[in-house]
């Protein structure tokens, strides 16, 4: 198991959105047509964005949610935009830890978003494991990942005869450029996924599929250099209609909701008492800053610094 660890190399993942306008639009369109398959008005108790580093995408969730979560295993980008977020949105939390193991109990959230973190997962299974535990039964899912068979890849595996590329498996995209989370591109996890084999996890663990659609057609350097992004977001719009149903782009969003065999939402009004040891999910003791697991073969310690809480394991 390999984390994409971006303070490893103090990667400021914010600055990858400099003049990034379209992308922005593209994602936030698609998030926010996503969300008009939720019930109509409904107040959701508790949101966890996995992966949601500096915040790009909780504004999804003023308004319409009690408490926002922002779970990141880069502990400094937490701290660094804690004043920022908090300042905003003044119930948020913003917790360091690992997707792979999460330091909630059972059925903490009632909606929950991942948006491009799943690349950096080369053990998908042991992730949405996790997701289905954590979030309620009838609670939504947003889903975003790097779609394997987009058009091009399509294409230039057809022109080369590479018919090994056509399985319904997990790919490592070649890293020339992606940077993320390392200095040189060799050790770079950036995988790919068949749709397929993303929507098979979410059957296991008794998801149903409610939408999904396709965003960032147009992330072609060429095209952005030329075309005004005003024009480039239109088309984007239009097009995210018309191919809803066909995977052809480089990045798919889809929204589920959890039909499992958990139970309602945790309806604890203290934030701390959803928290639990991300080991072995024992009950935790809390002093002050301090965190200790009440397990007596496990005592795992976690500390609450600069207004985060670092549980990565
Ligand atoms: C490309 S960024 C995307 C950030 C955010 N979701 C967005 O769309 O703006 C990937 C993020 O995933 C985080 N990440 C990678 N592996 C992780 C893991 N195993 N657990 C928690 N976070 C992880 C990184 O620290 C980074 O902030
Ligand atoms: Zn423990």
């Amino acid at each position: 198991m390999k984390i994409s660890n971006y303070d490893e190399h103090n990667y400021d993942y914010s600055t990858y959105w400099d003049n990034r306008k379209y992308e922005q639009e593209a994602e936030d369109y698609a998030v926010s047509r996503l969300m008009n398959k939720l019930p109509k008005n409904m107040k959701f108790k508790r949101v966890v964005d996995l992966g949601g580093s500096f915040g790009r995408n909780i504004k999804h969730f003023k308004g319409n949610t009690s408490e926002q979560v922002i779970v990141d295993y880069s502990l400094k980008t937490l701290q660094k935009n804690h004043s920022f977020l908090i300042k905003q949105y003044p119930d948020i939390k913003l917790i360091a830890a690992n997707v792979y193991k999460l330091p909630f109990k059972d059925n903490s959230f009632d909606l929950s978003l991942m948006v491009r973190v799943l690349h950096h997962l080369d053990q998908p299974g042991v992730y949405f494991k996790e997701l289905a535990r954590i979030n309620a039964t009838g609670g939504f899912h947003i889903q975003e990942f790097s779609n394997k068979f987009h058009i091009k890849a399509v294409l230039r595996n057809l022109i080369h005869f590479n018919k090994s590329f056509f399985r319904n498996t997990k790919y490592q995209q070649p890293t020339a450029g992606n940077h993320e989370g390392s200095q040189s591109s060799e050790n770079v996890t950036f995988l790919n996924f068949p749709v397929r084999l993303v929507k098979r996890f979410f059957k296991q663990h008794r998801f149903k599929l409610l939408s999904s659609r396709d965003a960032s057609f147009f992330r072609i350097p060429f095209l952005k250099r030329y075309i005004p992004s005003q024009i480039l977001i239109f088309t984007e719009k239009v097009v995210q209609e018309v191919f809803r149903l066909i995977p052809i782009a480089p990045s798919r969003f889809m929204i589920l909701r959890n039909d499992g065999f958990n139970k309602n939402v945790l309806n604890n009004e203290e934030f701390e008492s959803i928290l639990v040891c991300p080991v072995c999910k024992s009950e935790l003791k809390f002093t002050k800053n301090l965190a200790t697991c009440t397990n007596k073969d496990c005592k795992n310690k976690f500390k609450k610094d600069k207004n985060v809480w670092d549980f990565r394991v």
